[in-house]
């Protein structure tokens, strides 16, 4: 089918066009034209709203960029704006309209393009670095109606990504610097926090038990943590307040 005249499409300047509910982007350049997914693969931006750059057709939003003639990414190969076949033919840019319904079977759109903002869903996959967008949409849309009216409510916690992992406690060997020790000779591994406190912190061993809030861990396990940290030599932060009386 149809989707534009050629003539009337001007050299490196995005245009819309709907097919299927599928939002294209026609581009033409030179005398060649390329259609291709209309949404940005970012956040769902109209990507004839965008412009051309070089060879890149750039979303323009946050500047995501697709290569004109395949869609990829030059910036993350991975990105991929799905293209669609396409010719002129008459003067007409034509579609092969199955090829689009069947790609929207597998891709619905949820956009509800009559009603307030319904143009501008989001419908990308977000980014690791959003990782709240989602949510903050859900509350423009539905308010506190899903939630109850304190919203969502968590247990305090740590940004479990920012502590350090197993991984990154290596021993360092020393069979380059200076001769190892034997088995049976003793390391020493202690350490003390706060040497100069009135009361400084020993450990036998460089890790402790991190802090477990009140409510999130029962009686039992705060205790067998405990004895764990005990046995092992080292401690056991109480977590906000303590639970324990020995706390
Ligand atoms: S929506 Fe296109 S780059 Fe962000």
């Amino acid at each position: 089918m149809g989707i534009a005249e050629f003539n009337e499409i001007k050299d490196r300047k995005p245009e819309h066009a709907i097919v299927a509910n599928v939002d294209l982007v026609i581009v033409r350049m030179d005398e060649e034209v390329s259609v291709m997914y209309g949404r940005c693969l970012h956040r769902g931006a109209l990507m004839s709203d965008g412009f051309v750059r070089g060879d890149n057709l750039i979303c323009g939003v946050h500047y995501w960029d697709y290569k004109v003639d395949s869609g990829v990414s030059e910036y993350n190969n991975k990105e991929v704006l799905p293209k669609f076949n396409s010719w002129v033919e008459g003067g007409k840019v034509l579609v092969d309209e199955d090829e689009i319904s069947s790609w929207h079977q597998e891709n619905p759109q949820p956009f509800q393009r009559d009603a307030y903002l319904g143009q501008y869903a989001d419908t990308s996959h977000g980014t690791e670095e959003e990782p709240y967008n989602g949510l903050i949409q859900q509350y423009a849309k539905d308010g506190l109606s899903k939630t109850g009216h304190h919203g969502k409510v968590d247990a305090m916690g740590v940004p479990r990504n920012q502590l350090p992992d197993w991984d990154d406690i290596q021993l360092l060997t020393a069979q380059l610097q200076k001769a190892p020790l034997l088995d049976e000779e003793e390391v020493g591994t202690e350490v003390v926090i706060g040497p100069n406190a009135q009361k400084p912190l020993k450990l036998d061993i460089p890790l402790f038990v991190s802090d477990m809030s009140f409510g999130a861990l029962s009686e039992p396990a705060k205790i067998a943590l405990a004895r764990g940290a005990e046995l092992a030599g080292t401690g056991i932060c109480s977590g906000e307040g303590g639970m324990l009386p020995e706390e």
